[in-house]
């Protein structure tokens, strides 16, 4: 079994997923890799290797049947929302190992009352919340919050959604007025049913950065950190976007910050989610605030980041499919190896992003971008190939990325120079990843 070689199916076709099977065609474990649909420069990465899941398939039954047939050997999951509707319960059931957390364990992401609520009672480090699905009483409980010395954080008070909402049903509301507006906003119905209930919590002053870990349900390590930049324009101006660029690691890591984060906050969630029933597989992505009474979890996701995949990937030195095997079989034995380098990406996105933008534009130069260096990469997160030329396909649509590098001077440099051999009028990036 140790050699033989494996099947796998990838589902997502984004920056990330990119990433991730551009690591997987380079596991000798590899028989073929099977790939869901709308991604051309995937499927040239991974060659003689790869395999187009049919577009017929829709459901995720029908799906479990492909991977029967196609002696699928383990199924890989890049995105939340296949997670969050149950993907990994209906391949499990067909007893083929899924590398993601089941629809119960995805509620870390897939609600954040839920996921308070289980760090509140496993006293888990994370900031002072109330959850509601009234308006009326969460607008009075701001009301009290500020008359009781919210102030003193700032005068900040925090208003999220409960459910998914891509990374946009948080405001971080600055006086008693905006925090009353954000309610309204929230249940207006923009974001569905995402903002039926509300999620009120206290202001976290600090430094914010992402740890990841791999866990297999019982046992979890630590799987690198990473520095994301959510805002779309340089200096942190613009709206929120699912991430403009990254750098790994995160320039907070220390040995003994990681051992603080694994002992206050990734062992006790992984031993909470065991006692609940809902043992925890996959990847847990932290974002974690370092405030002044230590590290305090701010989110937790239930997948690699993306573009934060794009940065870690590259310095593991594990085979990527005998580990991730390992832990979507409850048995991770291997060590997770990082290696020193710094990786660096940013993000070209389409002009618009992340509110409306064009698609279709044509992307020149790329082929010579990719010549400048062995250690430049580009991940493409949205483009499709057209009589032999990319064109824009989505609004994040390409992660040009440094590898291998010794500092984060040098990989930024490199990522930037490879940026400028891409001629591409309809993008736009921002120019201070690393600074
Ligand atoms: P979330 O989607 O929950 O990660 O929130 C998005 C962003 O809002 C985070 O990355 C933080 O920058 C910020 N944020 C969320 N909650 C808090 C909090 N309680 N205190 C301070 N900043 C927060
Ligand atoms: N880049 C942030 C995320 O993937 O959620």
């Amino acid at each position: 079994m140790k050699n033989k070689k494996r099947n796998i199916l990838l589902i997502g076709g984004g920056g990330r997923e990119h990433a991730l099977a551009d690591k997987i065609r380079k596991s000798p474990l590899l028989g073929k890799l099977h790939m869901g649909r709308g991604c051309d420069a995937m499927a040239k990465t991974v060659g003689e290797f790869g395999e187009i899941v049919p577009q017929a398939i829709g459901t995720y039954e029908q799906l479990a049947d492909y991977c029967v047939e196609e002696k699928i050997d383990l199924v890989i999951v890049g995105p939340e929302v296949p997670l969050v509707k149950g993907i990994a319960n209906k391949i499990r059931a067909v007893n083929i190992p899924v590398f993601g957390p089941t629809q119960a364990a995805a509620q870390l992401e897939g609600s954040k009352i839920w996921m308070k609520q289980i760090l509140q009672k496993y006293n888990i480090p994370t900031a002072k919340f109330a959850c509601f699905d009234d308006a009326d009483e969460a607008k009075q409980y701001v009301r009290d919050e500020y008359k009781n010395g919210y102030a003193s954080n700032q005068g900040k008070i925090v208003i999220k959604t409960d459910g998914l909402a891509a990374g946009k049903g948080v405001v971080i509301a600055e006086d008693l007025e905006s925090a009353l507006t954000a309610i309204d906003e929230a249940v207006s119905g923009k974001f569905g049913d995402a903002g039926k209930k509300l999620v009120i919590e206290e202001f976290m002053a600090g430094e914010e950065f992402s740890y990841f870990a791999i866990s297999d349900g019982s046992k979890a390590q630590f799987f690198g950190t990473a520095q994301d930049y959510k805002r779309a324009y340089d200096g942190d101006k613009g709206l929120n976007t699912g991430g403009m660029g990254a750098f790994s690691p995160a320039k907070q890591e220390t040995d003994a910050l990681n051992q603080e984060i694994d002992e206050t906050i990734l062992q006790p969630l992984v031993k909470a989610m065991q006692e609940e029933g809902m043992p925890y597989c996959g990847i847990l992505f932290f974002g974690i605030m370092l405030t002044a009474e230590g590290a305090k979890v701010i989110e937790i996701n239930i997948r690699m980041g993306d573009p934060e995949c794009q940065v870690i990937l590259p310095r593991l030195q594990n085979d990527i499919i005998s580990l991730f095997e390992q832990a979507a079989q409850g048995d991770l034995r291997d060590e997770v190896q990082l290696d020193d380098s710094v990786a660096l990406t940013v993000v070209m996105a389409a002009k618009g992003y992340p509110q409306s933008y064009q698609k279709g534009s044509i992307i020149r130069g790329l082929d010579k971008a990719e010549k400048i260096s062995k250690d430049g990469v580009i991940y493409h997160a949205g483009t499709k190939l057209i009589e032999g030329h990319y064109h824009a396909n989505g609004g994040r649509v390409l992660n040009i990325t440094a590898i291998n590098q010794k500092t984060l001077a040098e990989a930024r440099n490199l990522a930037y120079n490879i940026i400028n051999e891409i001629d591409w009028q309809e993008g736009f990036y921002r120019t201070d990843i690393g600074e």
